[in-house]
This record gives C-alpha cells, structure tokens and sequence, in this order.
C-alpha cells in the first residue's frame, strides 16, 4: 500500500467531527464579493442609463440648452421642499462612491484571487469575444476608473476645462429667472476640443465592453444556464452595451462635426 492511500484510511478511522480542519474559505467569501460585483454593476448600469437618458437632451430640436440646463436643475433639486437644497444630488453621489468602492475592492480581491489559483500552468482557451473582455476586465475598470476622474474634474467641478481657456463659470437663466450652472455650454466647450472628444468616443466603447462581459458574468455566476433564458439575457446585455456606446459617443461626435453648439 502506497504511503498516501495509508495516510486516506488512517484519517477515515478518525471520527468526521474529530477530523483536522480544512484550510478554511478566504474572507470575504468568493460569492460574497460576486453578489457585491453584480449588485454594484447593476447600480451602475441603471446610472448610466438614466445619465444617458439626460445626456439625450442635447438632441431636443427645441432649445436644447434650455432642457439640459432644467434638467441639471432638477437633479440638484429632486425632493424639494421634502429635502433641502442638493441633499438628494449628495446622496446619490454617495451612493455611487460607496458602490464604486465596493466594486473595486471587490474586483481586485477576486481578479488576485483568480490568478493565485490559476498559478503558472493557465488553461490555454481559445480566444472567444467573452475570453478575450474577460481578461481585459482589470485594464477596461482602470481607464473607466481614471475618466470618471478626468470626467468630474471636466464637467462638474471644472478644472479641465479651466486650464484650456474656457469658461466654467458660464451660467443660464432659467425661465422662472433662478441663476444655474450652465452645463450644457461647458459640454459643448470641452467636446469642441478634438482630443477630449476622441478619448470620450474612446472610452465609451471600453465601458461598452466592460458593461458587456459584467452582465454576461452576472448571468453565469447566479445560475442562469436554461438555454433560452441565457440567449434572452446575453443579447440583453450586448444590447445595453450598443446603446450606452452609440448614444453617448455619439454627442462629442456631433459636437466635434458642429451639429451640436452654443
Ligand atoms: C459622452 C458621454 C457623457 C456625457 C456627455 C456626460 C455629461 C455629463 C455632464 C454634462 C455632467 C455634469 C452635470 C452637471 O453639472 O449638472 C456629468 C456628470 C457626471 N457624469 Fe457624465 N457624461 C457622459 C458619460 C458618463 C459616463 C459613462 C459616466 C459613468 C461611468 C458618467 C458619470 C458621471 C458622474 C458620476 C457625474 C457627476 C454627477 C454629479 O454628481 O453631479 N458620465 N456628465
């Protein structure tokens, strides 16, 4: 008998509760951090798509400046009297942070722990378009990362803009004569310079396929294997994916082609 298969019948001859403990689950537990991907992911999807709808307003053939800027207003206001001035905007803005901190942290923990199991000798698949985002998941999430940064630092706080000549300080009068920011201007100023409304154009098709595999990978991890089921949800999230990439590049492209301006 060789010495391994004695080792097994000598651990059978232990009573199971007396047995020594398995090397225990990692903390926090590989579904956890899964649930968490798929809950913060999908809260992002559902921002994307309302922004998205807002972002739209640009096309309105009837003063677009004015329905973008009411628009801004009214995302600055929602819930008043109930809540006062941008309370609602703070939280909501909270929430995304505390979502992207999640998701982050969740994302790195499982891509670490992946590689750690995987060690050196990787299974060689053949390149499909789900392998092919899958692996590039780490890298899209950093450029994402990065242009909600520069995006902030552009379009809500102002610096980018600033240090290329425009105005931030651009503001519009609303019909009922309340003083705004006016963000539909500093979006046309900044998508009028080429190389920010390239990059935009750029990284809307890495969120496409970021948004893309992240869906894919919900439906795999919680079980969605019914055929049909499966097909339904698959082009679902190609389908969000399209819409997210030619819906917003398309508005630094008309910018850049002057179908859009002040
Ligand atoms: C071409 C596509 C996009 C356009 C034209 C656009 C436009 C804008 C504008 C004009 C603002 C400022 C609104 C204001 O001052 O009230 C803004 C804010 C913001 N955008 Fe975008 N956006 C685009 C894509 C995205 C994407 C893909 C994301 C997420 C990944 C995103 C995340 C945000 C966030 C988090 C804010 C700050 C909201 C706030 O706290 O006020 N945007 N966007």
């Amino acid at each position: 008998m060789s010495s391994e298969i004695q080792e097994r019948s000598d651990i059978d001859q232990i009573p199971v509760a007396a047995r020594p403990a398995t090397t225990p689950p990692p903390r926090p537990q590989t579904w956890v951090l899964k649930l968490i991907m798929a809950v913060t992911g999908s809260v992002f999807v559902l921002f994307i798509l309302f922004h998205l709808a807002g972002n739209l307003k640009v096309y309105l053939p009837d003063d677009p400046q004015g329905h973008f800027n009411e628009y801004a207003h009214w995302l600055r206001t929602l819930l008043n009297p109930l809540l006062p001035g941008s309370t609602f905007l703070w939280i909501f803005r909270a929430t995304l942070v505390a979502c992207l901190c999640l998701h982050v942290y969740s994302g790195l923990t499982l891509w670490i722990r992946a590689h750690r199991l995987r060690g050196r000798h990787a299974r060689k698949v053949h390149a499909t378009k789900h392998h092919l985002t899958g692996r590039t998941m780490l890298w899209s999430g950093l450029i994402i990362l990065s242009f909600i940064v520069f995006h902030l630092l552009d379009l809500t706080i102002g610096r980018g803009v600033e240090s290329k000549d425009f105005s931030t300080k651009a503001v519009y009068k609303l019909e009922g004569g309340e003083v705004v920011t006016d963000a539909y201007s500093n979006l046309v100023h900044s998508f009028q310079r080429p190389e920010v409304a390239i990059f935009y154009v750029v990284v809307m098709v890495v969120i496409a396929f970021h948004l893309s595999h992240g869906l894919w990978s919900v439906i795999n991890d919680f079980g969605g294997t019914a055929p049909r089921t499966r097909t339904v949800f698959l082009f679902l999230a190609d389908l969000v994916a399209l819409i997210v990439v030619i819906g917003n590049a398309s508005i630094p492209l008309a910018v850049l082609a002057g179908g859009i301006s002040v």
